[in-house]
């Protein structure tokens, strides 16, 4: 089924194929091998969308709003890589969002909207219509001492809110995440549903638990396993696109057509019913989604070096590959991918919880993103920040906040002497 889709849009918009960037120019922009001419097309197509600033004007290209967070999918997909956290308060966010909620639960079991601002602090508003306000960031430092006695600096976020633009944001949850890479994740959504569960129901060392979240797909209009986002919020490409359209850039789509305003925001639903139609027609939705579906995963590098394979042995013995596992299972005839991840939810312990559940994600869990072209980070996206809201400068301070179901692989990481620490993060950083 889900193969199907993208080869219809391919077909349907047969023009003539775009040229594609150069891999050294774009390591994160490349299509899968084995595009046929229409395949190319509507690669370029969707890309061309995934890449458009939308306006609030009538036509092709409007609808922008009433409340968003930016113009374009990809200002916070640089590249299609990670967006950054503000270096400071008065930084505005630029690659990042703030989810947010009420304690309990919603519809479908998911979080429960805020009653005024809804599910996701939208920052800005079109003409005449008041933006929700800023999520300003602060860096407070925290030591953290290794298993050898030595003590590191790291920063933890504090979120404020400001300028709120409909009333007090008292008794909120939120979770502050940046953009996420989009590379790859055609392959790990035709990871067949039934690995995952057996690797859920597979006891692992170092008392790992894996958890599946299962999450309302509104394309489908069922739940569905989560794959996507930090909390594996999001079952499927197409549904990252609408809840993104509609969340992100406040364009409604045929699945998702009630516009993003809440009951006490009169002006946005004023302003949104002047409006003729949805404003991201069913064929953009599938040309943006097969183009997310096409994108590969940049080719690890260094594989055979000396020190990488060092890395990878130290990566393995220190229990990294428990949740970061190698190789996921693709359809029956195609070769696993190498992926790192295990696509399940993990507590990570307090350092990192956002205190925010997410359908079955808890306060504490994440789902363990992929490591593949990690350390092609600097090199595209110009800054070398991870985790799921930025707070790690560099790789070593990403591991340095593993801790809940992770804290045996990192006690392991932090008693290996500096070289051999190296070692891990190159390998890391290769694949
Ligand atoms: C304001 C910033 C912002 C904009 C604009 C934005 N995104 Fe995202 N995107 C994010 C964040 C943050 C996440 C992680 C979400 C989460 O964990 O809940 C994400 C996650 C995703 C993912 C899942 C990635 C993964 O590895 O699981 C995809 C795919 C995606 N976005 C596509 C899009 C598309 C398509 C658009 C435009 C319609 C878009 N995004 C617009 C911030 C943004
Ligand atoms: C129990 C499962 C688990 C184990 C074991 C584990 N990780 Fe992770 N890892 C995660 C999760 C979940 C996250 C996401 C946390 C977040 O964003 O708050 C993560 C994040 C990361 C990141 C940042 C990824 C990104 O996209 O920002 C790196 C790098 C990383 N881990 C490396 C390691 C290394 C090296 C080890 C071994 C020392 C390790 N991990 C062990 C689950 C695990």
């Amino acid at each position: 089924m889900r193969r199907v889709w993208w080869r219809q849009a391919g077909l349907a918009c047969a023009a003539a194929a775009m040229a594609l960037p150069a891999a050294a120019a774009a390591p994160f922009g490349q299509p899968l091998p084995g595009l046929d001419e229409a395949g190319r097309a509507a690669f370029a197509e969707g890309r061309a969308l995934f890449q458009r600033p939308w306006s609030d004007g009538p036509g092709p290209g409007g609808g922008l709003g009433p409340l968003y967070n930016r113009l374009s999918c990809v200002a916070c997909h640089p590249d299609n890589g990670r967006g950054r956290a503000p270096a400071g308060a008065d930084e505005r966010m630029q690659s990042m969002l703030v989810r947010l909620s009420r304690p309990g639960r919603g519809e479908h079991g998911g979080p429960r909207p805020h009653p005024a601002y809804g599910e996701q602090l939208n920052e800005d508003g079109v003409a005449g219509v008041r933006g929700e306000g800023r999520a300003a960031l602060r860096w407070l430092p925290v030591v953290h001492r290794l298993a050898d006695g030595t003590s590191v600096e790291l920063r933890r976020p504090l979120l404020q809110f400001r300028e709120l633009g409909y009333g007090p944001l008292r008794g909120v949850l939120s979770s502050a995440r940046v953009g996420s890479p989009v590379y790859g994740l055609g392959l790990l959504e035709a990871v067949p549903e039934a690995a995952l569960h057996a690797l859920a129901a597979t006891p692992q060392p170092d008392g790992v638990r894996g958890r599946l979240n299962e999450v309302w797909d509104p394309v489908s209009r069922r739940m569905a396993v989560g794959r996507f986002g930090w909390k594996a919020n999001t079952a499927t490409l197409q549904a990252q696109v609408v809840q993104a359209a509609l969340g992100d850039l406040g364009l409604t789509s045929d699945a998702l057509p009630a516009p993003n305003c809440t009951a006490r925001q009169t002006a946005c639903r004023d302003k949104a019913r002047a409006g003729p139609g949805v404003d991201l027609s069913a064929s953009e939705v599938v040309r943006i989604g097969a183009y997310l579906q096409q994108l590969a995963a940049p080719a690890p590098r260094g594989d055979g070096d000396t020190t990488i394979e060092r890395g990878r042995r130290r990566f393995e013995d220190a229990g990294c590959a428990v949740c970061h596992r190698q190789l996921l299972p693709q359809p029956e005839g195609r070769a696993p991918i190498a992926a790192y991840t295990d696509l399940l939810l993990h507590d990570l312990g307090r350092g990192l919880a956002d205190g925010r559940p997410d359908y079955r994600a808890g306060p504490r869990d994440w789902r363990t993103p992929p490591l593949w072209g990690i350390g092609l980070t600097p090199q595209v996206n110009e800054h070398d920040e991870y985790l799921h809201d930025g707070r790690a400068r560099g790789l070593f301070e990403a591991v340095l906040w593993h801790d809940g179901e992770a804290r045996a692989a990192r006690r392991r990481f932090e008693r290996l002497p500096p070289a051999q620490r190296a070692e891990l993060l190159a390998f890391v950083a290769s694949r």
